[in-house]
């Protein structure tokens, strides 16, 4: 009698056993076979060197009508150089810092070595004023990336560092025109000078510093000639402190080619697509043949008040529209079944008070006092970022990329890869990734003032 029942527990746990082994184990062992080949874990070298100086220093600028503004640029220019490689080049920076202030540069969604990913405390000593440091690493991945300080960040990206990294995909169609779009808003006081006042109350209580003059490529509504027929390519890149913007372009109907400088799998029209600050777009625009305007606005709708942030300027010629088709990732795995696994590693997001300060934080804490997170290489992760806030938070992890798998636990079909999410107030995202590059990586806000007053995390990948 006792042993029958003794018997039929067992069965019980063994039954049970498989269920767990089968309802989580199987699938999360086919989340990392439908992830393989979707992106390159090594890259062949192909033995060329692409070297660049760069020199951070004072310098100014002349875009707000005839006064000069006193801005910070890498190599005196803003945008800074677009450095151009192809996949499997060697990219080789020799870098001097001649600002007041000790810096560095972060490789931002390039896939580098941990020791050149350029956040000080954590891969490498901040670059003293005077010194210099050699950023030398293969980026693995073909598409658009930029670079920015990680010292500091809210003052240096908003006195104008900031550059571009393209790593050209040898497959990849030509298009007539490959224009980068560097979308920033600037703080600008009654002179005409970069206000002064950084990580203020107000930003801090806030969505972070919006500025009150937007630019692309440091112009005010700069227009890009363009002929009938032509097919070209926009890389839009938000490198603003905080602000959001949602592009769109009314007369026409522009494709995403990438989102974060990885190709999506299905191209799709651009709708609805917030671009957080660090997030990139790559757009494939053709110009109808019997277009009748002038000029074709490309219009930020993400705030109340819409506003016209670049055109292409639609001259009396015609050319052929090159037939080709648009270049995608087939391999991005769905990860449906991933609903039903539970999330590996929970990030809140909130605000403390300490003292007379606000700090923002992950898991209650206060960059640099973290624990660590650790997340496992070739395994399949699941993290869910919960924002306990009403502000917004795009987050940005250095090293991986990920998939958005759910919003307010609602399943959303997204296919591509992304390195910067945003996350809306008192929203809940899940993200799937499978770890690759090891070492240790952050993973913070790109509200540049959040991140400034504490809201990054080290996650370590092993
Ligand atoms: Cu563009 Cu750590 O960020
Ligand atoms: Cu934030």
């Amino acid at each position: 009698m006792k042993l029958k029942y003794i018997y039929a527990f067992l069965f019980l746990v063994f039954v049970v056993s498989l269920l767990v082994y089968f309802s989580n184990k199987g699938p999360v062992d086919n989340f990392v076979k439908e992830f393989n080949n979707s992106y390159l874990s090594e890259i062949e070298p192909n033995g060329t060197i692409i070297e660049y100086d760069i020199v951070a220093a004072p310098s100014k600028l002349n875009f707000l009508g005839d006064t000069e503004t006193n801005v910070w640029s890498y190599n005196g220019q803003i945008p800074g150089p677009v450095l151009r490689a192809e996949l499997g080049d060697t990219i080789k920076v020799n870098f001097t810092n001649n600002l007041p202030q000790e810096t560095t540069i972060h490789w931002h969604g390039v896939r580098v070595p941990n020791a050149m990913d350029g956040v000080p405390g954590v891969t490498q000593d901040a670059i003293e004023p005077g010194e210099s440091f050699v950023y030398e690493f293969i980026p693995k991945d073909a598409g658009t990336f930029w670079f920015h300080p990680h010292v500091r960040s809210s003052e240096q990206v908003e006195r104008g560092l900031y550059g571009i990294l393209i790593v050209e995909d040898p497959n990849d169609p030509e298009y007539s025109q490959d224009l980068v779009w560097v979308v920033d808003d600037w703080l600008i006081d009654g002179d005409n000078q970069i206000y002064e006042a950084f990580n203020t109350m107000h930003d801090l209580m806030h969505d972070g510093r919006w500025g009150n003059v937007i630019t692309v490529n440091s112009q005010i509504q700069p227009s890009f000639p363009v002929a009938h027929g032509e097919r070209i390519r926009v890389r839009m890149i938000n490198v603003s402190n905080a602000r959001v913007y949602k592009p769109v372009f009314p007369s026409i109907n522009p494709k995403v080619i990438a989102v974060d400088g990885m190709k999506v799998a299905d191209n799709f029209n651009l709708v609805n697509f917030d671009l957080a600050p660090g997030n990139r777009l790559d757009l494939d625009i053709t110009i109808p043949d019997d277009f009748s305007g002038d000029s074709i606005n490309a219009i930020d709708t993400f705030s109340k008040t819409t506003y016209k942030l670049a055109s292409l300027q639609v001259i009396p010629e015609f050319v052929d529209t090159p037939d080709f088709d648009l270049p995608k990732n087939e391999n991005i795995p769905n990860w449906t079944d991933a609903k039903d696994v539970e999330p590996n590693v929970v990030l809140d997001l909130d605000a403390i008070r300490q003292g007379m300060q606000i700090k923002w934080t992950i898991n209650s804490q206060v960059f640099p006092d973290v624990e660590t997170i650790t997340l496992e290489s070739n395994k399949f992760n699941k993290i869910l970022i919960n924002n306990k806030s009403t502000r917004l938070h795009p987050m940005h992890l250095h090293g991986q990329f990920f998939k958005v798998l759910s919003r307010n636990g609602k399943e959303v079909e997204e296919d591509y890869w992304r390195d910067t999410v945003l996350v809306k107030a008192n929203e809940s995202v899940e993200i799937g990734l499978v770890p690759l590059d090891k070492g240790l990586w952050v993973n913070h806000c790109h509200a540049l003032e959040h991140a400034e007053a504490g809201m990054m995390t080290i996650i370590e990948v092993i």
